[in-house]
């Protein structure tokens, strides 16, 4: 099949090596020149294991092609996919103008009868509005061109994109015709072999099952986060906790970690989103308002432990953070929790010391302008340190030389954001170990 991608980020690049990889011909558009000249040079520009392989092998036997002109899409494909971002606008709602922006140069450029496939997470009721959007472009051209919208969101995790891109737990797709949703079938058949996970509904249902999903999952996280609260007040321990909770098979293990809080791209932008859509419609969504809340207050979370220990006055201690994108295996640092953190150690007079495996090209501009001190090793941010703070859980940081450890920091506080290490092991080693969720 012959398929356009419109946007070449984390969902778009993926889903267009991933497609051409399963034998179709794939054009991939972005208005980023750069990050296009970069893609054809091979140099790609977020880190996502297995992507640039993926994306190189793809390139070479022209299964897979990069442009900026929105008219090399639109020329060949039967299938045009909208993966561009829909960012946080300053209400808190989706801010849609970049999706907008391509259904008007749709409508504007087409040539032949389109399925237009809203991939990015939107608001329930965009399909309308990027269907109203083409046909007004159309009908200033008086074009009588036919097209149909379909809403696929998207639910692979940063970090196993392409896992989950090629085994998908399910393939959610909501289209008002049986024509769309069987060619949506048959472009996902391969991604779907060993057995049927493709789940056809309406529109509306499907834009929405996306951010049910993503609400759902914040609102483990904020829960088993509030539960490390309150263990840490009363005295219990939230490992131990999590661990009795999660043998409960309607419970489960999955997304209970306690730690400082969820960031990335999706959760606090849909969640925020999600709030917004109800509200507009009139409905006061209270558990969900509530989890984004949990999740601001978390964030403070390391940050506070550090101040229960050296005092509100940072003045002359050196910190050292392991670990700075919002989780491990992506370079992303979009609403990172280390951000937080770097921000208030500065402000309190303290300096900063970070390393992380793939994040820090983005940390810099994430954090223009904080002066942090970026090392090339875990070890080298140790050198001096009056305290540790392990933030983000790349596996690196699983079994580090505690004795090396101790003997380049100047203190001995290792304050553990992600519940890595068993309590006694660390204590042994003769650190302090703050976790949280568990009384200091
Ligand atoms: N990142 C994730 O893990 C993830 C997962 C599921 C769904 N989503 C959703 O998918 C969408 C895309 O997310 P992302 O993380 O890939 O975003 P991204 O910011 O990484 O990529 C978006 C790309 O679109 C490009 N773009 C913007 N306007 C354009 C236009 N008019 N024409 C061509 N290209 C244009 C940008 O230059 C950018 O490269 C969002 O709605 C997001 O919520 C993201």
């Amino acid at each position: 099949m012959n398929i356009g991608v419109i946007g070449s980020g984390y969902v778009g690049l993926v889903a267009a090596a991933c497609f051409a990889e399963m034998g179709n011909n794939v054009v991939c558009i972005d208005i980023d020149q750069t990050k296009i000249d970069n893609l054809k040079a091979g140099v790609i520009p977020i880190y996502e294991p297995g992507l640039s392989t993926l994306v190189k092998e793809n390139f070479s036997r022209n299964s897979l092609s990069f442009s900026t002109d929105i008219n090399d899409v639109l020329f060949v494909a039967e299938v045009v996919f909208i993966a561009v971002g829909t960012p946080m606008g300053n209400d808190g709602s989706a801010d849609l103008k970049y999706v907008l922006q391509v259904a008007q140069s749709i409508g504007e450029n087409m040539q032949h009868h389109l399925v237009i496939v809203d991939k990015s997470t939107v608001p329930i009721g965009t399909a309308d509005k990027v269907k109203q959007k083409i046909q007004s472009a159309l009908d200033v051209r008086s074009s009588n061109l036919t097209f149909n919208v379909v809403s696929n969101p998207e639910f692979l995790k940063e970090g196993a994109a392409i896992k989950d891109f090629m085994h998908p737990d399910r393939v959610v797709v909501g289209a008002d015709n049986e024509k769309s949703m069987q060619l949506m079938r048959n472009l996902y058949a391969p991604f779907t072999l060993s057995n049927d996970r493709f789940v056809g509904m309406d529109i509306r249902s499907a834009e929405m099952t996306k951010y049910a999903a993503n609400a759902m999952l914040a609102t483990k996280i904020s829960f088993i986060n509030e539960i490390a609260n309150i263990c840490e007040s009363v005295g219990a321990d939230v490992n131990q906790v999590r661990n009795g909770i999660g043998s409960d098979k309607r419970i489960g293990y999955q997304f209970i970690y306690p730690g400082c809080g969820y960031g990335g791209s999706c959760f606090p932008k849909d969640v925020q989103a999600l709030v917004n859509i109800a509200n507009d419609h009139g409905y006061n969504p209270e558990l969900i308002s509530c989890v984004e809340r949990v999740n601001k207050a978390q964030k403070k979370v390391l940050f506070s432990k550090l101040v229960s220990q050296f005092g509100n006055d940072l003045q002359g201690k050196k910190i050292a953070v392991w670990g700075l994108s919002f989780k491990p295996e992506t370079d992303d640092m979009r609403e990172a929790p280390s951000i937080n953190l770097i921000q208030s150690i500065v402000k309190a007079g303290g300096k900063v010391s970070a390393y992380d495996p793939k994040a820090m090209d983005e940390a810099k501009f994430y954090l223009k302008d904080i002066k942090v001190n970026y090392c090339n090793d875990k070890y080298s941010v140790l050198e001096g340190a009056d305290a540790l703070i392990l933030v983000t859980e790349w596996k690196e940081f699983r079994s580090p030389d505690f004795d090396l450890i101790k003997s380049k920091m100047n203190g001995n506080l290792f304050i553990d954001g992600r519940n890595q290490f068993k309590k006694d092991f660390i204590q042994d080693k003769g650190f302090q170990y703050l976790q949280i969720g568990v009384k200091a």
